[in-house]
């Protein structure tokens, strides 16, 4: 079975990826804070949009369900990962900007098999993401995006009918700028710096109360506390949770 990719969705109407948040009345989805990831709180920046005294408990909660692992992989696993998926240069980078909303400047595909040593790192990201119940089990299957130095990912909502609980993603190649973004309240607004070799795990609030994007291009630059991050090319390597039976 595929997962849902963006080349699947180059003729779907944009609402087709742009899931609707759950209807959620604050505290509808309950917060992860019993389950401990320790990522560095320093790769979440959030704005000034969001007032201190506003939200707090969202504030809280934010905090525990987007987290960053900076160098989670090392560089002789990286470069053994991008061996591994060196084929992916056999694709041409998609820039067409009304192919799909969702994304531009990108090439993906999808891998369940990995050499032994990559294989490692899998597991890792497995013990670090998805080893919780409520995690669910992760798909088999890996998203692997590789995004052009000028591609990005604009807001939307994993559709929950392809993805369940958790959201984690390797970057490699460049570090990145990812927009969280409230869906119903866009004053709510924070930026997670995923480094190159960083993983993110993102779930609960973060992955279906907020958008998420990746900076990029004139509408939303890539920025870091307000000072410009250079994006190179990128690749993630993106695992989600099995959805659960009864998503629509
Ligand atoms: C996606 C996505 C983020 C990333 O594929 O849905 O949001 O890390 N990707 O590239
Ligand atoms: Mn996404």
């Amino acid at each position: 079975m595929r997962l849902l990719t963006f080349s699947f969705l180059k003729n779907c109407k944009w609402k087709a990826w742009m899931q609707n948040p759950r209807k959620i009345s604050s505290g509808t989805v309950r917060s992860t804070v019993e389950e401990k990831i320790t990522g560095d709180p320093n790769l979440i920046y959030i704005h000034p949009s969001w007032k201190a005294d506003e939200e707090q408990h969202l504030r809280t909660a934010i905090m525990t369900d987007m987290q960053v692992l900076p160098d989670f992989v090392t560089e002789a696993e990286e470069t053994s990962l991008l061996a591994e998926l060196e084929n992916i240069k056999k694709y041409r980078f998609d820039m067409c900007e009304w192919c799909t909303q969702a994304i531009q400047g990108f090439r993906e595909t999808e891998r369940s098999t990995w050499s032994e040593e990559n294989a490692l790192v899998m597991s890792r990201v497995r013990g670090a993401a998805f080893s919780s119940a409520r995690a669910g089990e992760a798909l088999p299957h890996v998203h692997v995006l590789d995004l052009a130095a000028a591609g990005h990912i604009r807001p939307h909502v994993d559709a929950l009918r392809f993805c369940g609980e958790v959201i984690a993603g390797i970057s490699l190649l460049s570090t990145a700028v990812m927009r969280l973004e409230h869906a119903q309240r866009p004053q709510l607004r924070l930026d997670a710096l995923l480094p190159q070799r960083s993983l993110y795990i993102m779930r609960g609030v973060a992955r279906y109360e907020f958008t998420h994007a990746v900076c990029g291009g004139a509408g939303a630059p890539s920025t870091w506390r307000g000072a410009p991050v250079p994006r190179r090319r990128r690749l993630a390597l993106i695992s989600r949770s099995r959805p659960p039976p009864t998503a629509c």
